[in-house]
């Protein structure tokens, strides 16, 4: 399924947080890219523009990407988890993360990326799954592991997510780090 089937079927699809939302967020970038990073939801900036990774986050992860030598719409697609905004940017539930994750899945099959980057616990977690112990987002960045997305094995690498870093500028320099690795394996 092209990306675009994939934006419809999402706005005609009745998926929980869509209410309270002022837009669907879809993600952007290039339909071929070989990376494709996986946020968690919308914030505020990206409710409003109906975009991901705009506000803050968007900027430290725009930021790590290029110093990674990275070319951002280029070399990456950018999505998230769910597509709606959570009321007050309250943690997305693990029903709304199920209802929503199909969707996902379909633009990570559309883009056949060589690598996911998740990033943070929420996306880390999801591409664990529920067979595999996930003992937090510290723990666990960094290391590959391979999922399957519809008969596909893609490889997966954790990162941090980049709000971490605004809260602790401590995680920048191993979040760039991992953004290197991210460009040695494609
Ligand atoms: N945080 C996310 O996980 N996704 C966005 O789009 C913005 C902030």
């Amino acid at each position: 399924m092209a990306l675009r089937e994939i934006r419809d079927e999402i706005l005609q699809a009745d998926l929980p947080l869509s209410e309270e939302a002022s837009n669907m967020v879809f993600g952007r970038g290039n339909h071929d890219a070989p990376v494709f990073i996986v946020g968690e939801a919308p914030g505020e900036d990206e409710d409003r523009e109906g975009e991901p990774f705009v506000g803050r986050s968007g900027d430290v992860l725009s930021d790590g990407l290029s110093q990674a030598g990275l070319e951002e719409g280029e070399d990456t697609y950018i999505a998230n988890m769910v597509k709606y905004r959570p009321p007050n940017n309250r943690d997305p539930r693990v029903d709304e993360i199920q209802a929503h994750a199909p969707f996902l899945l379909e633009q990570i099959h559309a883009v056949h990326p060589a690598i996911i980057v998740s990033l943070g616990n929420t996306a880390s977690e999801f591409f664990k799954g529920d067979d595999e112990v996930f003992s937090g987002i510290t723990q666990e960045r960094g290391e590959t592991f391979s999922v399957d997305v519809h008969g596909v094995e893609h490889r997966v690498l954790p990162t941090f997510h980049p709000a971490a870093t605004l809260y602790d500028a401590s995680l920048k320099d191993t979040f760039i780090d991992d953004l290197n690795r991210v460009r040695e394996l494609i």
